[in-house]
């Protein structure tokens, strides 16, 4: 039977929904988004009859995906609880998506012999990897890449694994308790009010746009070959550089749990398996977002 359906889970989230749009032009796949909605009612959704979205957990994909799962030719597993900070206030909640969700979305692919490809994120590759311990959130995730990689060994599972790092750009979360750095900076910057950069202000991030991470999303299906890929762009900046590109009026807020001081590249095949190259530089974005906000 012929497998014509793209899953991503998170498919109305931010890189979900750039992904789905950029999977529609590129593929002639249909695309299911398995969502619960809990970073908020969002406007995400593309109005495309090749895209279906699907209310519901994760944890809850054996019954909702009960009558694709034959047709079903890869799962992007983006649908988590994924900010840091807030996995210490929302630490039951961050384990319910990504630990009991995220077993299900893994057994469902073994299961069905479904390829997944996995959003990692490279806040728990830092400090020889003792960085996973920092917080709920970065050790969720790395168990989930330990598990994935040993269901491959174990059940023959097929896997992507994608490091993402630092991604802004479209659609970002900007006004929201789930909203990154870059989005938090860009409203603070149109409302005229002080950047709140978390003391000391020197963590480094590698800042990746959103452009750049949906095309090494779509590589990675096309040429993956059962591995893991970092698509950042190699290049840090401290957070207090960030913000002065946006903007002189800055305030320093306390120090938070679960802090890094700075993003990790592991050796990465993304060129060489992928050909992924990012082009966006972070500076650029900044200059266009204040250009076109008269700032
Ligand atoms: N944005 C980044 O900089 C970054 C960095 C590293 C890793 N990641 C990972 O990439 C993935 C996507 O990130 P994003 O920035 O698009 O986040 P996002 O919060 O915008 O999107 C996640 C989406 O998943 C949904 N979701 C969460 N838990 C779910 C569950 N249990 N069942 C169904 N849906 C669920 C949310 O409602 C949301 O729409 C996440 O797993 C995140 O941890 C993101």
């Amino acid at each position: 039977m012929k497998k014509n359906y793209i899953v991503i889970t998170g498919g109305a989230g931010f890189i979900g929904s750039n992904l789905t749009n950029y999977l529609l032009k590129k593929t002639n796949f249909n695309i299911i988004s398995l969502d619960n909605y809990s970073t908020g009612k969002r406007k995400n959704h593309i109005k495309n009859k090749r895209v279906k979205y699907i209310i519901g957990e994760n944890k809850n994909i054996f019954k909702l995906l009960k009558i694709y799962k034959k047709k079903i030719k890869v799962i992007y597993h983006f649908g988590e609880f994924s900010r840091i900070y807030q996995s210490f206030k929302e630490c039951k909640k961050c384990f319910d998506y990504n630990i009991t969700g995220s077993l299900r979305i893994i057994e469902f692919c073994i299961l069905n012999k479904i390829k997944i490809i996995y959003s990692a994120s490279s806040s728990n590759l830092g400090n020889q990897g003792k960085d996973e311990n920092l917080s709920p959130y970065s050790w969720s995730k790395s168990k989930n890449v330990e598990f994935i990689k040993n269901s491959n060994k174990w059940f023959g599972l097929k896997y992507e694994i994608l490091y993402f790092y630092n991604v802004y750009g479209r659609k970002q979360l900007t006004n929201n308790k789930m909203a990154a750095v870059i989005g938090i900076f860009e409203n603070q910057t149109k409302k005229g009010e002080p950047l709140t950069v978390v003391y000391p202000g020197n963590q480094k991030r590698d800042f990746t746009n959103i452009d750049d991470v949906i095309v090494g999303c779509y590589l990675a299906f096309k040429k993956g070959k059962n591995s893991e890929y970092m698509l950042g762009t190699l290049k840090q900046h401290t957070v207090l550089q960030i913000a002065r590109m946006f903007s002189k009026k800055i305030k320093f807020v306390k120090a938070r749990p679960g802090e890094r001081f700075g993003s990790f590249h592991m050796a990465n095949n993304a060129l060489k398996d992928l050909g992924y190259k990012p082009r966006i530089k972070i500076r650029d974005y900044i200059n266009k977002f204040k250009y076109e906000n008269n700032l």
